[in-house]
């Protein structure tokens, strides 16, 4: 099928396109680079051969992108354009909103005018909120979070299933991610933050690489197996396949429903260092700080559903995701910013 890619140069979303391109699909991808760069798509083309269609532009301009999407024409979408920094979206909960719901109805109304009812969803395990405890399931509980950028993805989820419940034919995936780490085993795609990360496993790779001095460990305190938080790292080229298992089951799919990708394993702040020790063969420092606000001690998946509806289980684990990580690093210590790839 031709499938549209929204944020297709994003980390998630280029390794996306890679599974789907070899999975013999059709892509074109739809991004504005606001947060990514074009040599992802050159990239993509080293990894599968193939190069795929892509169109620059804001999907906010919603005239543009609707005659964008008319000219391409794809037989379903997977959306992951959006802004995803928790800290800026609580300083800044105005421009998270409008964008991360604008851009979504941007695109709904573009699939509306040309009948195109298969959708993809990128949402996220924050929207369990404080109160569940793990393992989390779909629909255990009513959705929360505790950040402007959670709440536009719990809000997104509600708009796209009352849409799906408005008006028959439209088949949509709700895909809720734990934590993706890891890199394309290639070396030649992966995650690129501009700045200081935010996210754990990034921020180790920068200390291994002797660009910071030591990880801060948020919080050693915590109910957990030795103290400090746990979640559910997977494998990014694992979530990928799950996007397209998802999609290659969309038309069995009425309305919309919301599927966990996670391994269903909590993993300790401490052990993830401890992979990246040994995948690096470098000693990392670590200091023990204060508790990172919004922080919940243990997150990880019920993989049930996703394993039994999806036919799809991550196969990865935490020493594969700091061993590609590492490689992807290493090969390009300045993510996208030059073409400097010395694999
Ligand atoms: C965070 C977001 C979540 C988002 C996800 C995207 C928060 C509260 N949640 O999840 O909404 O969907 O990223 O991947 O920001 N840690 C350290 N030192 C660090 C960084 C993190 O000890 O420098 C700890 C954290 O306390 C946590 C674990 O590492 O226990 C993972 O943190 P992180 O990678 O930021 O992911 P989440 O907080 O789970």
């Amino acid at each position: 099928m031709h499938v549209l890619v929204t944020g297709g140069a994003g980390f998630i979303g280029s390794h996306t396109v890679v599974a789907l391109l070899e999975r013999g699909h059709q892509v074109t991808i739809v991004d504005d680079f606001e947060n990514s760069s074009p040599r992802v798509i050159d990239r993509i083309e080293q990894v599968t051969g193939i190069r795929p269609g892509f169109v620059e532009i804001d999907l906010l301009d919603e005239p543009g992108f609707r005659a964008a999407f008319g000219s391409i024409a794809p037989d379903a979408v997977t959306h992951f354009a959006g802004l995803k920094a928790v800290g800026e979206s609580v300083a800044d909960p105005l421009r998270y909103y409008a964008h991360n719901l604008g851009t979504t109805f941007s695109l709904l109304n573009a699939m509306k005018a040309h009948d195109t009812k298969a959708l993809v969803f990128s949402s996220s395990a924050t929207v369990y909120g404080h109160e569940q405890q793990p393992p989390y399931v779909e629909d255990a509980a009513a959705l929360t979070a505790t950040s402007p950028y959670g709440m536009s993805k719990v809000m997104l989820e509600r708009i796209l299933t009352d849409v799906a419940d408005a008006e028959p034919g439209w088949h949509i995936a709700l895909l809720r991610y734990f934590n993706p780490v890891g890199a394309h085993e290639s070396g030649l795609i992966g995650e690129a933050p501009l700045g200081a990360p935010d996210n754990l496993a990034p921020y180790i790779v920068q200390v291994a690489l002797g660009r910071r001095p030591h990880v801060r460990v948020f919080g050693d305190d915590y109910p957990t197996k030795d103290g400090t938080g746990e979640r559910d790292y997977i494998h990014v080229v694992d979530l990928a396949a799950g996007h397209v298992a998802a999609l290659e089951k969309l038309a069995d799919v009425t309305g919309a429903r919301a599927w966990n990708l996670g391994t269903g394993r909590g993993t300790s702040v401490t052990q993830l260092l401890a992979a990246f020790e040994a995948a690096t063969g470098r000693a990392i420092p670590a200091v023990v700080a204060p508790r990172r606000s919004g922080d919940v001690p243990r997150s990880w998946a019920d993989t049930t559903r996703a394993e039994a509806e999806l036919g799809w289980s991550p196969t990865r684990g935490v020493a594969e995701m700091a061993r590609d990580a590492w490689r992807w690093q290493q090969q390009n210590p300045n993510g996208y910013a030059a073409d400097d790839c010395v694999s």
